[in-house]
Formats: structure tokens, sequence, C-alpha cells
């Protein structure tokens, strides 16, 4: 994944818990890439050996490491960093959500090499949305809801996120409802 991401897992350990614990988990990664480079894709392994070395040395289970980190992608990277994408998303939390699948189009113009997940959304209703979750990657739902609970809050709603289906019971794609 781009270098992005794995800056963001830097911030958010580091702005919890220090450099020194960021510079465990990177030798118990076996990691030695001294700064990322936020327009630099990196091998995917990267990001997850991180997870999973943070995981270990902070002793929490990786989904949520992963769930609060959607969340800090939200609340802090992509707000800071992106924020006008964020705002063209939408002024209102269901406007964003019905904008959701076409996000990472945009993001795709400034990471040409982005290999995005694809959201659809469906059954909207006045205080609940569908959505639809597909990547070329595994594991990464824990980091859906945390996602999911960040957009909610970006507009000040507190947000129910429960799967309805998902690829680990054999269903080919992920679906979450989010109420509010
Ligand atoms: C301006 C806002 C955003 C930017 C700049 C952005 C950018 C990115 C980037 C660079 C990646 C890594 C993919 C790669 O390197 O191939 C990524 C992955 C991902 N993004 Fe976004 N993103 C944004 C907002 C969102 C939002 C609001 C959601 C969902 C609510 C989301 C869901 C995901 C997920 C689930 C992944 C993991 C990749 C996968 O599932 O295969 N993103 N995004």
């Amino acid at each position: 994944m781009y270098g992005m991401v794995n800056r963001a897992v830097e911030e958010m350990v580091t702005s919890h818990f220090g450099n020194d614990t960021w510079l465990e988990i990177k030798r118990v990664a076996e990691v030695d890439t001294e700064v990322f480079v936020s327009l630099e894709a990196y091998p995917d392994d990267v990001t997850y050996r991180l997870v999973g070395a943070a995981s270990e040395v902070l002793g929490l289970p990786s989904e949520q490491i992963l769930e609060e980190f959607g969340q800090y992608w939200v609340l802090h990277t992509a707000r800071d960093g992106y924020g006008s994408l964020l705002d063209a998303g939408g002024a209102t939390l269901p406007e964003f959500m019905r904008n959701l699948p076409g996000l990472h189009a945009r993001v795709a113009l400034i990471f040409p090499n982005l290999k995005p997940p694809t959201f659809a959304v469906s059954d909207e209703t006045p205080n609940s949305i569908t959505v639809h979750y597909r990547s070329s990657r595994t594991g990464l739902q824990p980091m859906v809801f945390g996602l999911l609970k960040g957009v909610a809050a970006r507009f000040q709603t507190k947000a129910a996120i429960t799967r309805l289906q998902s690829y680990e019971d054999g269903a080919d794609h992920d679906v979450y409802l989010m109420q509010w």
C-alpha cells in the first residue's frame, strides 16, 4: 500500500505510545525503512507486518488496532492531508455515504497505482444505509468498521455498525448495515 498508509500507522502509534515503541514495532516487524514516502507504493506485506508487530508489542488484538486505525484515518490522516477530497464527499452523513463509491476514483488521480477497495451502497432509509465492501485484500474488515465509525464521527453522529454478511462466512463480499 502507499506509504501514506504506513506513515499513518506510525503517526497513530507514536502519538499514543511514543517513538521508542514505534521503533520496537518496526524491529519486531523486521521493517527497516527509515521514512515512508507517502506517494510511493510499498508491498502490502509491510503494512500487515507492522500491524501484526504492533499487536504483539502493545498486547492488543490486531482487530482492535485495525479498527482504531480506520477511525484515525478518517478523523486525522485524510482530514489533515486530503481534507478537500473529504469535503467534496458531502456535507451530511447520508450524502457522504452515497458518494463513498466514487471517492477512491478521485483518490486514484493522486495515487495512480492505487489498488482501491470497491464500495457500493443500497437500501437507504432516513436513518440507515447498507454498505457493500469488496477488496483484493483480506483481513481488513475491522478497519472498515473503524472507517465507517470515523465517517459517522466526522458528522458528529453516533452510528451502530453491524456486519450482515462476510467473506469469512463464504459470502462473495462483505455487507455492513450502518444505522444512526
Ligand atoms: C480523502 C480520503 C481518502 C484517501 C486519500 C484514501 C486513500 C487510500 C489509500 C492511499 C489507500 C491504500 C490503497 C493502496 O495503496 O493501494 C486506501 C485504502 C483503503 N481505503 Fe481509502 N482513502 C480515503 C478515504 C476512505 C474512506 C472514507 C473509506 C471508507 C469509509 C476508505 C476505505 C479504504 C479501505 C477499506 C482501504 C483498504 C484497502 C482495501 O480494502 O483493499 N477510504 N485509501
